[in-house]
């Protein structure tokens, strides 16, 4: 088996905490924060498979804005033009899980290139990288506006190869989300979920090669040696 060369990332969930709009949410809206955090992006996360399968893309700002609309009008919440950039902002300014920042350094020290491969927009993956000073730990922010689709479609994940330049095998690819795992599995990438909360992967056919707790547990125990079938 081929030495892992690069790292590739889901950002939503996986580095970052897409529920950190929570707190927002609770000051604009008491007692519904987590309701409207979850439901939230629950739809934004259809809106954007359904676009992909109906062949509207939209940009995921517009998959996140008009998710925010349904949520609210769903909770019956009234949402004015300036609660709505604000919260919608607030997606641009998510924080990243503690683990990260360390893991990322280690993973670099290690000389692994690190890139994120995101459903966001390139607007919206370099305002999040930016926002949390993390954008030196990263080789590429690669973007699905390159080919109007988005993940889990298979030409998504084909970005990453075009932009590092390297085989399948050299790539590990690394999500939180199962059925983005899942998706990179099928497209052919060495895979680990990253099970933060002790959830059960999706049965949709194929497992992944590692699970690891969070992202600082993946860096702390990376395959060096490349032997993914060895490592537990
Ligand atoms: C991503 O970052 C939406 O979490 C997903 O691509």
């Amino acid at each position: 088996m081929n030495t892992i060369k690069a790292v590739v990332f889901d950002l939503y969930g996986t580095l970052y905490d897409v529920h950190s709009v929570r707190t927002l949410c609770e000051r604009l809206y008491p007692a519904r924060g987590d309701a409207i955090s979850r439901m939230w992006r629950q739809k934004q996360l259809e809106y954007t498979w359904m676009r992909c399968l109906m062949g509207q893309y939209k940009d995921f700002e517009s998959a996140t804005v008009e998710a925010l609309r349904h949520t609210c009008g769903s909770l019956g919440l009234a949402l004015s033009p300036a609660g709505e950039a604000s919260l919608c902002n607030e997606y641009l300014r998510l924080a990243p899980f503690a683990d990260v920042p360390q893991a990322l350094q280690r993973l670099r020290a290690a000389g692994l290139k690190t890139a994120i491969l995101s459903n966001g927009s390139r607007h919206s993956i370099r305002q999040v990288v930016e926002n949390s000073g993390l954008t030196s730990s990263f080789d590429h922010l690669i973007s699905v506006d390159e080919v109007r689709q988005f993940k889990p479609h298979p030409e998504v994940y084909q970005l990453a190869l075009d932009t590092l330049n390297l085989d399948k095998a050299d790539i590990l690819f690394v999500s939180c989300n199962s059925w983005d795992a899942t998706g990179a599995k099928y497209f052919g990438y060495p895979v680990c979920w990253i099970n933060r909360s002790g959830g059960v992967f999706d049965e949709l056919g194929v497992s992944p090669d590692l699970v690891r707790r969070d992202v600082g547990d993946l860096a702390a125990r990376f395959p060096v040696a490349g032997a993914l079938e060895n490592v537990s």
